[in-house]
């Protein structure tokens, strides 16, 4: 619950801001920040609307708590930049955002055991 919270703060403050994040020109890395920005876009796009995360959000999309077991990494960014390629059919929109902010994302979605 507070983390739900947390999370509709957050995207309150970036939509009344139009927060443009800093990071979005910094060359690609992993590293523990990564998950911070991954999981805060993931808040700001409202994946959570559709997809489950460890029992909380939507439940048209598959739960993606154990995302890491089914997929990789190059799977994930090639599906969010374009769903239909890797499942055809895919419902779900192409997820708009810098190289960056797409592999922080996967890293986020990775770093779930
Ligand atoms: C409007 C609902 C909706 C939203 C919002 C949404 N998705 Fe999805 N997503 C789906 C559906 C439905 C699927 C199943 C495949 C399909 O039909 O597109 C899916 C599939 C996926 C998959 C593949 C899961 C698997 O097990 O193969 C991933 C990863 C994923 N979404 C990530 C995201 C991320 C990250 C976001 C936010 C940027 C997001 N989704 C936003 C509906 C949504």
């Amino acid at each position: 619950m507070q983390g739900l919270i947390i999370v509709m703060v957050f995207s309150l403050i970036s939509m009344m801001t139009g927060l443009q994040p800093l990071y979005a020109s910094e060359p690609v890395h992993v590293s523990d920040s990564d998950v911070d920005v991954g999981k805060a876009f993931y808040a700001k796009k409202r994946c959570g609307m559709c997809h489950m995360i460890e029992g909380k959000g939507g439940k048209m999309g598959p739960d993606l708590s154990h995302i890491a077991s089914k997929r990789d990494r190059e799977w994930l960014i090639a599906f969010m930049k374009n769903p239909k390629k890797m499942v055809p059919g895919a419902k779900m929109m192409p997820v708009k955002g810098s190289d960056a902010d797409l592999s922080a994302l996967t890293t986020y979605l990775l770093s779930q055991q």
